[in-house]
């Protein structure tokens, strides 16, 4: 079977260097960001960026990194205070979207193309960096949460949004990997949604981590209606329906469906309402590295 899923179902130790080609994973996973159109759903989590924004508690004039920026959405929120935002992302499709999404807003934004885990930027360039489910797929966790520190200056603000293994999207990335494996080895994107993780990547630099959990709606007519949105536009399962045959199609189709009904808060069926549990953080990097 083909390995195109950006997860793994564990959340278990970060891959060592002796493990995985982590270069050809993320080349991979480039592709599968790359598929479908990310920008439909990202519209239906703007409200997650809003509010990391504000617990950033972000100032005007403050100079913001936005990583895995997709189409925007931490950007513009933090770009609507006031802020002189950079936003990067590896797919240029997404960029071209944030693009003109900051056009029609008359806010001024500068998306670039560029790797969450090689920031091209000094040093220390940033008052605050912020992620939404973006960081957290990166396969090398600890190389990506070490460029977040870098280009933070010291006593600055990192702000990270990720999904938690428990909640509805860690159950509907364990639904996809049962159908198309994960590559071997590479250590689980949920691994971001838990303080003992975080911890582990940031306790050293971090003077304050304070995490909370919160928990969003994903709202569809029916169950059907999750699943054919997720498979025509989210690149993790739009890949995932991708790389397998007509029976292996119809398997997956109907597992996500039977998820988004086992999820759906709404007693009488439908509409569904699946409540959707994330992890927001915000680290106060030490004044003076350690
Ligand atoms: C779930 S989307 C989140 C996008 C955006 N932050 C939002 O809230 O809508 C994940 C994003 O991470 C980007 N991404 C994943 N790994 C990346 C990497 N190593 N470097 C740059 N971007 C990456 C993908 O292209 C995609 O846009």
């Amino acid at each position: 079977m083909t390995t195109i899923s950006p997860t793994t179902t564990t959340t278990g130790p970060a891959a060592t260097p002796a493990g995985p080609d982590l270069a050809a994973v993320k080349a991979k996973q480039q592709r599968t960001w790359s598929s479908g159109d990310y920008t439909v759903i990202a519209s239906r989590i703007v409200l997650q960026s809003e509010l990391l924004a504000e617990a950033a508690d972000l100032r005007s004039g403050d100079r913001v990194l936005d990583v895995a920026c997709g189409s925007g959405n931490a950007a513009l929120a933090a770009a609507r205070a006031g802020t002189r935002v950079v936003g990067i992302d590896y797919v240029p499709d997404l960029l071209t979207t944030a693009r003109a999404r900051a056009a029609a807003e008359g806010l001024t934004v500068d998306f670039q193309v560029g790797d969450a885990e090689a920031l091209p930027f000094p040093d220390a360039s940033f008052d605050a960096a912020l992620s939404v489910f973006g960081s957290m797929f990166a396969p090398d966790h600890h190389r990506t949460a070490a460029e977040l520190i870098r280009v933070t200056r010291p006593g600055g603000t990192l702000g990270l949004v990720s999904w938690t293994p428990d909640g509805f999207i860690g159950d509907f990335f364990r639904t996809i990997t049962r159908h198309v494996p994960p590559p071997a080895g590479v250590a689980s994107p949920l691994l971001w949604g838990t303080r003992d993780h975080l911890a582990t990547l940031f306790g050293a630099a971090a003077a304050e981590i304070r995490s909370v959990e919160r928990t969003c709606v994903f709202r569809f007519a029916s169950a059907e209606d999750f699943t054919d949105t997720f498979r025509r536009w989210y690149g993790p399962s739009h890949q995932a329906f991708a790389a397998l045959d007509d029976s292996g199609r119809a398997a997956l189709a109907a597992d996500l469906t039977d998820l988004a009904r086992r999820w759906n808060r709404n007693p009488d069926g439908q509409p569904v309402a699946l409540p959707s549990t994330y992890l927001e953080t915000i680290i106060t990097l030490r004044a003076t590295a350690t």
